[in-house]
């Protein structure tokens, strides 16, 4: 594995791959590599001739300047397992690469974004994913980009992103990696301690209350939260949101006529974490890795 850092560079080495039309997949991350990174590497590796793994700790997405300072960082050990997976070229450029001085420019996706994690971590947030994004594409040209579903927002951001620019890349959105216990693998969770690793479990207990509720026929939203609600009670954890939303457009949903996306976030104790799952009212065990981003885009 070659490691690279400036943008020269990785048009210098993926011209001639692209020249000999080769497949190129990107997974762009911000690092502290876990099992859910390396399922995007290793789906990557097996569906492209040449795959970039960008590590960007990209500073305009964090609306907390703590969070950012203390957001987990490894490089070496990243670049390790990176490597083991056979990964061609990791993409590790420095701030001032991405945002050189002067830099002005912002890439804004409207509607989406206005909620759930726009809404709690401010407009600022989906602003700086969809900006370097953007520049990720740009700087390297893949014809495939890997996300996972864990940030479900973000994924439907990014297809929307791809569609209304006309962006020449593909997205594949793959499944959540989780804990024995449930809890969805997350670089932060390296920052819980203990007691809150252990409490953490209750998003996904949460998120399976909302689910055995819509299989037992609840159909209302506010009804079938309540076991969820309970289930993160019962932990000491109070939700920030604890959502049934459309998976095309993300808002609440009146009733649960069809597929919806049930999504939670909450602070365990200093730690931020985000969860969700697809439900069926009907369950059809085909569609268990399913995403919100295949549903078609409309306008939010
Ligand atoms: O999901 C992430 O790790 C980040 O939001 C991304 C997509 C790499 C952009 O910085």
């Amino acid at each position: 594995m070659n490691l690279v850092t400036t943008v020269a560079e990785l048009r210098a080495v993926l011209r001639e791959p692209q020249r000999a039309g080769r497949t190129i997949g990107l997974v762009p991350t911000m690092g502290a590599f876990h099992e859910g990174h390396l399922s995007l590497m290793r789906r990557a590796r097996a569906e492209c001739d040449v795959v970039v793994v960008s590590l960007f700790v990209n500073p305009s997405q964090f609306n907390d300047a703590a969070d950012l300072i203390g957001y987990p960082r490894d490089a070496e050990r990243d670049a390790a397992r990176a490597s083991d997976i056979g990964v061609h070229y990791l993409f590790a450029p420095a701030v001032e690469e991405v945002y050189p001085p002067g830099f002005a420019t912002t890439v804004s996706v409207g509607g989406l974004t206005d909620t759930l994690e726009g809404r709690h971590r401010g407009r600022a947030h989906f602003d700086g994913v969809t900006t370097v994004v953007t520049k990720l594409f740009n700087m390297v040209g893949p014809d495939v980009a890997y996300f996972g579903q864990k940030d479900a927002q973000q994924a439907l951001v990014i297809r929307r992103l791809v569609r209304d620019l006309d962006m020449p890349v593909r997205i594949e959105v793959c499944p959540t990696i989780r804990e024995p216990d449930g809890l969805a693998l997350s670089s932060r969770n390296a920052h819980l301690s203990p007691d809150d690793r252990a409490r953490a479990a209750a998003l996904h207990r949460a998120l399976d209350a909302v689910q055995r509720a819509v299989a037992a026929g609840e159909r209302d939203p506010a009804a079938a939260r309540l076991p969820a609600l309970a289930a993160l009670r019962a932990a000491q954890i109070e939700p920030e949101y604890l959502e049934l939303v459309s998976t095309r457009t993300l808002v609440p949903v009146d009733r649960i006529d069809g597929e919806i996306l049930a999504v939670v976030a909450a602070r365990v104790g200093a730690t931020r974490l985000i969860d969700n799952r697809l439900i069926q009212p009907s369950p059809n065990p085909d569609r268990e890795v399913a995403t919100v981003a295949t549903a078609a885009p409309t306008t939010a």
